[in-house]
């Protein structure tokens, strides 16, 4: 009953020229997609309208890669929820580790952005995940937990329907190391019934949960076959044309 989501996380490369020389690639192996499968790139805000601009005609969707969890106002620097969704988006990353690492994201705040995406129609992709340290300790089954948990307080039985998780260990983010099939899918699970507690099983069974962590077409058939790997968030295959759709071909 779940369909698979395809996600590339632009991060911070391709300005508007570069967006638009990686959009006519993509858009000329990829402009349609089987039914059971969603494709969505996530620009840099500089570039989501000319991704909009460029993709109107192909079922490729366009989201955000944050979002702020103020309706507007004095925030120099941050974009709001309702110009994300004004500019033609409906997806938004939120609580990627970078941004975790970076830049003074918490639990907490990633609440709030998630609420926020929802009141404006957009669908939040919330990133969770363990650092080495954390996996080697083997506190990583717990803390995130403690992550969803937190990430989903007080979203409602209706709006929890249209928000993602994506499960990215941050030891495969960008390193060229995945986590096995395996290890993917017994966190994924370990996702789907912690949801499952917070919910019921019915909805666990209908969120879709995405690997992300150098995923690519070597390794994207093998991650996308397990039971609750529903799609992939993917970096930096997402930037080359070629890469991203033979991923999206295998989803298909
Ligand atoms: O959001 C995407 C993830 O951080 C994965 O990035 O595919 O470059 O490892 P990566």
């Amino acid at each position: 009953m779940r369909r698979f989501l395809i996600a590339g996380n632009w991060k911070m490369n391709c300005g508007p020229y570069d967006a638009a020389e990686l959009l006519e690639g993509l858009k000329e192996k990829k402009a349609e997609v089987d039914e059971n499968v969603d494709v969505l790139v996530c620009p840099p805000f500089v570039s989501i309208g000319m991704a909009v601009n460029y993709l109107h005609d192909t079922d490729i969707q366009v989201g955000a890669q944050n979002l702020h969890f103020e309706e507007n106002g004095a925030y120099t620097g941050e974009v709001s929820g309702s110009m994300i969704a004004e500019s033609g988006c409906n997806y938004v990353i939120i609580g990627h580790s970078e941004r975790r690492q970076y830049f003074g994201e918490t639990d907490t705040t990633v609440n709030k952005r998630s609420h926020k995406a929802l009141e404006h129609k957009l669908a939040p992709i919330i990133c969770v995940g363990e650092s080495l340290d954390q996996r080697k300790s083997g506190e990583h089954y717990d803390l995130v937990k403690n992550q969803v948990t937190a990430a989903l307080f007080d979203i409602s039985k209706e709006d929890i329907l249209d928000v993602v998780i994506a499960y990215e260990p941050i030891w495969a983010i960008g390193t060229g190391e995945t986590a096995s099939p395996e290890q993917a899918q017994e966190m994924h699970e370990h996702i789907r019934k912690v949801i499952g507690g917070l919910y019921s099983e019915d909805t666990a069974d209908r969120i879709n949960i995405l690997y992300g962590g150098s995923m690519k077409p070597a390794n994207a058939k093998e991650l996308l076959s397990q039971p609750d790997v529903d799609g992939g968030l993917i970096g930096g295959a997402s930037l080359d044309a070629e890469s991203f759709s033979e991923i999206i071909t295998i989803a298909e």
